[in-house]
């Protein structure tokens, strides 16, 4: 297991590359599968402990899935009627999206049942499932502080609401399109900004009608789904790390295969094309609904900039890779708009300003965001605070850095990217484990 981290500086990253599975659609693809009538065959999907952390909850419940090679499952669908009671607590580790999406799978069984995570996932916020839900007709119950273990009482029949959403949250989302298979009548959810839309596009992979019309999003309860296959591409909030790293280290040409490009997630590469980047996607074609390309991206000179707030949802996971990013580039960046990263697997504005500031960036954490002068980046010690994109980040961060950088605590690497320190190092990042 991998704790300590060295990154050192490259001399250049060459390659083709394929990243893991996309988390979202992985954790996706065994919920819907799970509920469906039907033998559900999923490839390339992410084994990690996220991802991992959903199967496991769903073979708790009873459904056989079956692992038939790497990344392939094989599930057998129960229909939405057909889990059963776990008998013991649902432990799903570090993953806010097995947590926040079962709790609304689960306000609709007959049965009781607990979800509880890691000391990171018990301290995120869960009144924004809960409250929706309580709505909805749910009997859920949170510590006072509203976080987890989250104890959901089963039969209470759930109806369906019209809600506006307060925050920019595909989990909030999910969760309540979710309740709604089981609900009478009508969910409907309004956005404030567009968020990713895996749960919907799968939905109707799977047979369920579900409307979108902009940034609301309704079905009605009652349907249900069909099994299929999946192909899980690659994730882009995994290849980030790689477009990154391809853009400030010198005499760098990688292309990353089969990444998901739902545009619902590409803000990383509008962000990063705005700043000057040399990033091309070629090959795009429609893969189970989603659509996937092949990205080559080579070193660039990139400039600061305001990022526009429209970007930051399309964008979220991305940002502690875009600071690193900006601590490269020439002038200054600016993102405002954020306040989502201080409640994600750690507050990201706040470990993200920490850390560039021990090696030496000028980054200042604002209330939703960061100001950071591209300059100089020198070495030093990082705590990622268990968060596995602020160790990449690092990681990252270290490919052209003056001195060595060392990160702390980089076991939780595995919750979406089990083999980063072997795929870096194969196409030229200077990486030690310790
Ligand atoms: C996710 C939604 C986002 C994202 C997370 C995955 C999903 O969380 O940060 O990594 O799969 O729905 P929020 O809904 O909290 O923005």
């Amino acid at each position: 297991m991998m704790n300590t981290l060295f990154s050192r500086s490259s001399v250049g990253l060459q390659g083709e590359l394929r990243v893991p599975g996309d988390k979202s659609i992985s954790h996706r693809s065994v919920m819907l599968g799970s509920l469906a009538e039907g033998v559900t065959e999923v490839s390339g999907f992410l084994e990690a402990d996220d991802a991992l952390a959903t199967m496991t909850a769903f073979t708790d419940m009873g459904v056989k899935i079956d692992r038939l090679g790497p990344g392939h499952l094989r599930i057998q669908g129960v229909g939405l009627h057909g889990l059963k009671a776990p008998k013991n607590d649902l432990y799903v580790g570090n993953s806010g999206t097995s947590m926040r999406l079962l709790a609304g799978i689960l306000a609709g069984q007959s049965f009781n049942s607990v979800l509880t995570g890691d000391n990171s996932l018990t301290k995120r916020p869960m009144r924004r499932v809960l409250d929706p839900l309580t709505e909805m007709g749910a009997r859920v119950t949170s510590s006072e502080t509203g976080t987890a273990p989250l104890k959901i009482h089963g039969g209470s029949p759930l109806r369906g609401i019209d809600y506006k959403m307060p925050m920019g949250s595909a989990q909030v989302k999910s969760c309540l399109l979710l309740a709604g298979l089981y609900a009478s009548g009508t969910t409907q959810v309004t956005e404030p900004a567009v968020t990713r839309d895996h749960t919907e596009q799968m939905l109707r992979g799977f047979g369920y009608q579900v409307k979108t019309e902009e940034n609301v999003v309704s079905l009605s309860g009652g349907g249900q789904l069909t099994a299929r296959s999946i192909d899980v591409p690659s994730d882009i909030s995994s290849a980030a790390f790689f477009i990154v790293a391809a853009c400030i280290t010198p005499n760098s040409d990688i292309t990353l295969q089969h990444v998901g490009i739902n545009p619902t997630r590409t803000g990383v590469i509008d962000i990063l094309l705005k700043m000057g980047a040399n990033i091309r996607l070629f090959n795009e074609r429609l893969v189970g609904g989603e659509k996937v390309a092949d990205i080559q991206v080579k070193t660039s000179q990139l400039t600061g900039i305001s990022v526009p707030e429209n970007l930051v949802a399309l964008a979220i996971d991305e940002f502690p890779v875009i600071f690193v990013a900006a601590a490269y580039a020439q002038g200054q960046t600016i993102v405002t708009g954020a306040e989502e990263l201080r409640v994600k697997e750690s507050d990201r504005i706040q470990t993200m300003a920490d850390g560039l500031q021990a090696i030496g960036v000028d980054a200042l954490a604002t209330a939703d965001g960061m100001t950071i002068q591209g300059g100089r980046v020198l070495g030093g010690t990082i705590e990622s605070f268990d968060d596995h994109r602020i160790a990449m980040s690092f990681a990252v961060a270290g490919l052209q850095s003056e001195g060595v950088i060392q990160i702390n605590n980089c076991k939780n690497v595995s919750t979406s990217f089990p083999n980063f320190v072997e795929l870096a190092s194969s196409c030229g990042f200077n990486l030690q484990v310790q």
